[in-house]
């Protein structure tokens, strides 16, 4: 596994010595992975094209690995993510008919979380949180409306309604997210985001937890504590899941971390990855270590924030 050479000074010890987590999705630097973060994310490994790229023929072998990995490194683990629009089989995508795309979204949730249910007891005696299931990614459009997907498309908003229930039958203790990005400053969208938990949460608390990805760009995070602050008016949990900053200074980093710091919704803070060197955004160096697996100048930012 990918290693610094540099002595680290334990991101996520620091973090949890605050009340809070620190996250990173899964990827090949596990050294790092093991000193410095407390939990995980799959990357890819959980989605519906990676479990259920063929109608009622689950594959876990990706997920699998990382759930026996953060259960022997005694990491609290997020399944990422069980409904998306994205990376989504193409059998799905053709579904037209409300009653079999109800029951298509029922199977899969029951199966993917409840693959993990029970297996993730590592994640409760940890101190923070229990297990976190993203259940539904990417719902509206930037102006506030719901996005086009399958799912919006033949089901209504009712779509969300039904993937929270799966979620909640396959695994009661999990805490489920909604989870979207350019809710990156107190925007359109952000408003739109709590008015939509409010809505679905209204008879009975359905999403736990609101999930703010965070693919920011350089001088991106000025309107992170807003963000925050405003998804917070939700009455849930807020986490920023998906961290990654394209072009960062060190402050555009120690910005988002205070940001976090200064809301106490703010439960968690997700690194998309650990180096630059696989992230998906590598030619942008996003992340807090570089291509050499050395921390950058914002990792000893953070460090010395904390
Ligand atoms: C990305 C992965 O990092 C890439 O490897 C993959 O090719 C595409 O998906 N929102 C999400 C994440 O919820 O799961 C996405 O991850 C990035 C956008």
């Amino acid at each position: 596994a990918a290693t610094s050479s540099t002595a680290l000074s334990g991101l996520n010890t620091k973090f949890t010595a605050k009340g809070k987590l620190f996250w990173a999705s899964f990827s090949a630097n596990e050294a790092i992975l093991e000193s410095e973060f407390g939990a995980v994310t799959p990357e890819n490994s959980m989605k519906w094209d990676a479990t259920e790229s063929t109608q009622g023929t689950f594959t876990f072998s990706g997920s699998d690995y990382l759930v026996d990995w953060a259960i022997s490194n005694s990491k609290i683990i997020r399944g990422h993510t069980l409904v998306w629009h994205s990376q989504l089989p193409s059998w799905v995508s053709a579904i037209t008919d409300a009653a079999t795309l109800t029951s298509v979204i029922q199977t899969h949730i029951a199966n993917v979380a409840g693959q993990y249910s029970g297996k993730l007891y590592v994640c409760r005696p940890l101190p923070l949180r229990p297990c976190i299931l993203t259940i539904y990614s990417e719902v509206l459009n930037d102006n506030g409306t719901l996005r086009s997907s399958v799912f919006y498309d033949v089901l209504g908003e009712s779509f969300i309604t039904i993937a929270f229930k799966a979620a909640r039958a396959a695994d009661s203790t999990a805490k489920l997210y909604i989870n979207d990005y350019n809710l990156d400053s107190n925007n359109t969208k952000v408003q739109a985001m709590v008015a939509l938990v409010k809505r679905i949460n209204a008879d009975e608390q359905l999403i736990d937890g609101i999930g703010t990805q965070m693919h920011l760009s350089a001088g991106g995070s000025s309107g992170a504590a807003a963000a925050l602050a405003a998804l917070a008016e939700a009455g849930i949990d807020v986490a920023i899941t998906e961290l990654d900053i394209a072009g960062a200074s060190a402050s555009d980093y120690t910005t988002v971390v205070d940001a976090c710091l200064s809301t106490s919704a703010c439960v968690s803070i997700t690194s998309w990855g650990v180096s630059d060197a696989n992230s998906w955004r590598a030619s942008s160096t996003p992340l807090l270590f570089d291509s050499d697996y050395e921390p950058k100048a914002a990792y000893t930012a953070v460090i010395s924030d904390l």
